[in-house]
């Protein structure tokens, strides 16, 4: 069966590991199948629900598509573009933000998480801001969403948002509930100095995170520190029980590799930590840096990613503008 595929990233800078084993690496696996239809979204009215410096807003829409290119995007297989070029986004969110609940959006983990303890000193913006995800959503009739477990719940209001319209407009399936893809195991790295916690853009510590754009000695430096306890590796998989790092650093090893937690355990069965550390220092470096590198060359050529974002701008707003007019016509505009 045919899919249709819509996710995003935000251009917020500092891409790492965490988005590219939770979401990028799926977008290219979902677009080498020629029957999937699917359109990424640099995702940059979200960016700014939290202050961005105007100077390097651009520069990080450009690196955040020089990932998605690096990482195995194709504009001919794909349509790519950045979600501040189709008006009918924001425009969505306003109808869509008429049908949700106040009730509902207060129920938002990540609101409450990025907003910190000072709620009313955050932006309107931040608050709304999984309407206008909904909507990113929706006007491209998107069956299914490719995410990290972050955004789960994000995912579920969406499906709310278009249950509800289609009650109160009683259009039946006429915007359509996504499914999420989020893959089962991994589907949460986290930091590399704290496996409680996840790996994040805006971790003041660099040491954290594996950033997309690190060189060969980064990746190296970062994983020989990167935080581990001092038990032994484990047998089997009952000795990860309360091992959080030993257990993300399985995860990023396992997921990079294709395989699953217990080929892990038994590849490094009997070996210690430094083995295990090398060999997963040489992998990320294997399939990583090359991402690096690539993002680096594409940079150069700003025209390039600009003309790319511009061409499946107006790709998408053909779709999504289409998809809004109808909208209104059912609420009677
Ligand atoms: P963003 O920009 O925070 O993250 C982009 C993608 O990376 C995933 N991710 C992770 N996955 C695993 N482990 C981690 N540590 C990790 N950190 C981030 C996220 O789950 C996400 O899939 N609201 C979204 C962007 C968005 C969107 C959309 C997504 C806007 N509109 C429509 C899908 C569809 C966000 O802030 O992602």
């Amino acid at each position: 069966m045919s899919k249709k595929i819509f996710s995003g990233v935000q251009p917020t800078g500092n891409l790492h590991l965490g988005n590219y084993l939770g979401a990028i690496k799926k977008f290219v696996d979902l677009q080498k199948d020629i029957k999937n239809n699917c359109i990424y979204c640099v995702v940059d009215l979200h960016a700014i629900t939290v202050k961005q410096d105007p100077k390097f807003l651009k520069k990080n829409i450009r690196e955040t598509t020089a990932a998605f290119l690096a990482s195995g995007l194709d504009p001919k297989k794909s349509i790519i573009f950045n979600q501040s070029m189709v008006s009918s986004h924001a425009e969505g969110a306003w109808l869509l933000g008429c049908v949700a609940r106040m009730g509902w959006l207060n129920r938002m983990t990540q609101f409450k998480e990025k907003a910190g303890k000072d709620k009313e000193k955050a932006s309107v913006g931040l608050y709304i801001y999984p309407i206008l995800m909904a909507s990113d959503i929706l006007l491209y009739d998107a069956t299914h969403v490719p995410v990290g477990e972050d955004q789960k719940q994000h995912l579920e209001l969406t499906r709310d948002i278009a249950q509800k319209f289609n009650s109160d407009f009683n259009c039946p399936n006429f915007l359509i509930t996504p499914e999420p893809l989020i893959q089962e195991n991994f589907s949460r790295i986290m930091s590399l100095k704290d496996g409680t916690k996840k790996m994040s853009k805006s971790d003041p510590s660099d040491q954290s995170r594996i950033n997309l754009t690190d060189d060969k000695d980064q990746i190296v430096n970062k994983i020989k520190r990167a935080k581990t306890d001092s038990a032994q590796l484990p047998q089997n998989d009952n000795d990860i029980i309360k091992r959080p790092e030993l257990v993300n650093l399985y995860g990023i090893f396992s997921s990079i590799q294709n395989q699953n937690l217990n080929k892990t355990i038994n590849d490094f069965r009997g070996k210690n930590f430094s083995e295990f550390k090398n060999n997963l220092a040489d992998i990320l470096v294997e399939k990583i840096y090359p991402i690096s590198n690539e993002i680096k060359k594409l940079l150069k050529d700003e025209k390039y990613i600009d003309n790319i974002l511009k061409t499946g701008s107006i790709e998408a707003e053909k779709i999504a503008r289409k998809k809004v007019n109808d909208i209104k016509q059912k609420i009677g505009f």
